[in-house]
């Protein structure tokens, strides 16, 4: 177990975040409950921009709203002067309402729409990341019709595996995303971008997967890439100026996990590509990266109350929390494994083995498989660390359970940045069909 941030056990041996003892959040705000470290994701926000300041005279960091994407969290980033990354309409909304500068915004995604795409031109967004030739077609389209010139990255497939789970694997060659390295697709996508009049093609983007510990797969994806740029040059005159590299840098969740710092990651991808744009003769371009977990995992801790017991002795003993699928999916989805400790027992010692289960109606919402804990009884405060990724952003209304509440927490104080969905909230978009009131020949009569 790791305490990061601003956690720590107090005096009374109960868990404190931003110097709000968690007993003081729950009573406060209920639980489940997303708590976000907000000078933890200021100081991840700082160490990136810190790190491409020591390596590189120019780069960008842009934050990837798909970890974390609420209001506060987009001010947030702006206030750390860093950009943001978006793929859906929705994500670009948030930006806006949340008063982000559009020209620090990067829109991703494999298959914008023309609504969103117009939604981006309007804005005037910093850069569009074409994923496929529709979308070029597409753009062209609306960039021409609306006559403003669109600064455009191209997502290419580099053809990379990186050692993570399947599912968030991104850059190999059997994969969704971007044009394809290996079969001309992708310089054929620059061929065709550069012919456009209102489409001004800056670069190339990758993003070769996620909760990546090993940085080979960074050097390779940016040697592949460097190599491209050359190729680029050497058959169409265009030298390109930007490379992003994505995102993808792992977080510590559970034991086992051997995280790199954000200081090494861009030291290797920096040392690499200045060594390797020499040997290709062609200068060193602009590197944007597109952290999300890393700037918001670690922050996060859900606040669960503990619920029922079921014991089966010699097998197993379970434990229910009053979340679990619904607020975190991603032990069902990936098998992703959690640290966790009780709130309110935190110096008592863990001598119990038992498995954390949600309350969703499926065998399959195990929240945490054998964890040592402090015997549990009802009422308990369960604390599950590393939780501010991936987590409030994939959450569901699944057996309609109400979405959490998610506070900040720093200097001693709770700010409310996302409400508690009410029981109203869950039937808001719900409609009864008119033509049914009053009509009783509907009512099968047993
Ligand atoms: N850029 C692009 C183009 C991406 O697709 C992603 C993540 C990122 C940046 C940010 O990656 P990060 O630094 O957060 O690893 N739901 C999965 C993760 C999916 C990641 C999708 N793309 C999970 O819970 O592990």
């Amino acid at each position: 177990m790791q305490l990061t941030g601003t956690a720590r056990i107090n005096n009374q041996g109960e868990l404190e975040i931003g110097g709000v003892t968690a007993s003081e959040l729950v009573a406060r705000f209920g639980t489940p409950l997303y708590v976000m470290d907000e000078e933890l994701i200021r100081e991840n926000c700082r160490a990136w921009r810190a790190a491409v300041k020591t390596h590189l005279s120019r780069a960008d960091v842009v934050y990837a709203a798909k970890a974390f994407c609420t209001l506060a969290m987009c001010r947030l980033v702006e206030q750390e002067g860093l950009g943001l990354d978006v793929v859906s309409g929705g994500e670009l909304y948030t930006a806006s309402s949340a008063g982000f500068p559009a020209g620090r915004i990067y829109f991703n995604g494999n298959n914008k729409s023309r609504e969103e795409l117009e939604l981006a031109v309007n804005h005037r967004v910093g850069r569009i990341i074409v994923d496929n030739f529709l979308e070029l077609e597409l753009l062209e389209d609306i960039a021409a019709s609306q006559q403003r010139e669109m600064n455009i990255l191209l997502r290419v497939s580099p053809g990379i595996e990186a050692h993570t789970h399947e599912y968030v694997k991104t850059g190999q060659l059997d994969s969704k995303f971007g044009f394809t390295l290996e079969n001309g697709q992708a310089m054929t996508a620059v061929r065709k971008a550069l012919r456009q009049p209102y489409l001004k093609l800056r670069g190339v983007q990758c993003h070769i997967g996620s909760q990546i510990f090993a940085l080979d797969g960074y050097r390779e994806a940016t040697r592949v890439l460097i190599r491209f740029l050359r190729d680029v040059k050497q058959e169409t005159g265009a030298l390109l100026d930007e490379l992003d590299l994505g995102g993808g840098l792992g977080v510590y969740y559970s034991e086992g996990d051997t995280p790199v710092s954000v200081a090494q990651c861009v030291g290797a991808i920096a040392g690499e590509a200045r060594t390797y744009v020499e040997e290709m003769g062609i200068p060193l371009p602009k590197l944007v990266f597109e952290p999300g977990r890393s700037i918001v995992g670690p922050a996060g801790t859900v606040l669960y109350r503990v619920g029922a017991r079921k014991e089966i002795p010699g097998v197993r003993t379970y434990v229910a929390v009053d979340g679990g699928m619904a607020d975190n999916p991603r032990p069902a989805l990936y098998g992703s494994r959690y640290s966790a400790l009780v709130a309110n027992k935190a110096n008592k010692p863990s001598n119990e083995q038992v498995t954390i289960a949600g309350k969703c109606c499926e065998s399959g919402d195990i929240l945490i498989q054998d964890i040592n804990l402090p015997h549990l009884e009802a009422g308990d405060i369960l604390a599950v660390f590393t939780a501010g990724a991936y987590q409030y952003s994939m959450a569901s209304n699944y057996n309609r359970l109400a979405r959490p509440a998610v506070v900040f927490v720093r200097a001693g104080e709770a700010y409310l940045v996302v409400k508690r969905e009410s029981m109203a909230d869950l039937v808001r978009n719900d409609i009864i069909p008119a033509e049914w009131t009053g009509n009783e020949s509907l009512r099968v009569v047993r």
